[in-house]
């Protein structure tokens, strides 16, 4: 099995290019392969069965086409209706990586954070995932979670950094649950496009965890450790979606800084 093949990355949408980009940054002879589900986008309000439906044939697709060598769920959403299936399904063969662990880790390690509060789409919070993990990991911590449904389909049409993303963030964050935090986690992998803006809506004052460095981190962590790390120096990225969409080529522009051909691949 070649260390040279790619690294499956996969969102619904844009979100998952944050993380990507991260990877990207650390691991830069890795090859990456990207697929946004952009047919299926918002996953964050379907169930938790639908979405781990497309997760499967997504993952599917990275392994039995691609050839990937280690899988990264780069959305919340799909790390938590499906990471469990996933990583059992392909115990002993490829790394599945999900980016709700790395970010329980980075919590739980900064002892300044003692009321942490999430922000997601409607399915993630209802799966109760973050407040479990929490629990069990440090149950002193406190916690409460804000469903932001708004947000991602906001951000995937390109509205941030305008006067539309800054009212409908400041209705969002001035809700009561949020009242008191130290910390919030951005559980979305969109988020962090507009993670200046909720930086100033809590006028630095709230730490604002994104996960995109964390994960690509915990990556580089699991690669070196099952001996995947590539050896070429020749990399490689190629970009899937279910369906083509403007917002989606811009923002690939965005993060990797330059023109990037997307191809489309109904599952
Ligand atoms: N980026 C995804 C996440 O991290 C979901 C956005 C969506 O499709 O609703 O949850």
């Amino acid at each position: 099995m070649s260390n040279d093949r790619p690294i499956g990355v996969f969102d619904s949408g844009i979100g998952g290019l944050t993380v990507a980009a991260a990877i990207q940054r650390l691991l830069p002879s890795e090859s990456l392969i990207y697929f946004g589900d952009t047919a299926h986008l918002p996953y964050g309000d379907k169930s938790k069965e639908l979405i781990a439906e497309y997760a499967v044939n997504i993952t599917r697709f990275l392994l039995e086409e691609k050839k990937c060598k280690a899988i990264v769920i780069a959305c919340n959403t799909a790390s938590a209706a499906a990471y469990e299936a996933l990583r059992d399904t392909y115990k002993g063969s490829v790394p599945v990586i999900n980016v709700i662990d790395p970010m329980i880790e980075e919590v739980i390690a900064d002892a300044d954070i003692k009321k942490i509060g999430i922000i997601a789409t409607k399915t993630t919070v209802s799966s109760g995932v973050y407040q479990e993990k929490f629990a069990r990991r440090k149950p002193e911590l406190e916690f409460s979670a804000l469903a932001t449904p708004l947000l991602a389909s906001m951000i995937e049409e390109g509205f941030y950094n305008n006067t539309i993303s800054e009212a409908i963030l400041n209705e969002y964050l001035s809700n009561p649950v949020l009242e008191n935090i130290d910390g919030l986690v951005l559980a979305c992998t969109h988020y962090p496009l507009i993670k200046k803006e909720i930086d100033a809506f809590f006028h630095g004052r709230v730490k604002i965890f994104d996960s995109a460095e964390v994960v690509a981190r915990k990556l580089k962590g699991i690669l070196e450790k099952e001996s995947l790390l590539c050896t070429s120096s020749v990399s490689k990225n190629e970009f899937f979606v279910s369906d083509y969409t403007r917002a989606f080529e811009a923002a690939t522009k965005i993060f990797f800084k330059k023109e990037i051909h997307l191809e489309l691949c109904r599952l």
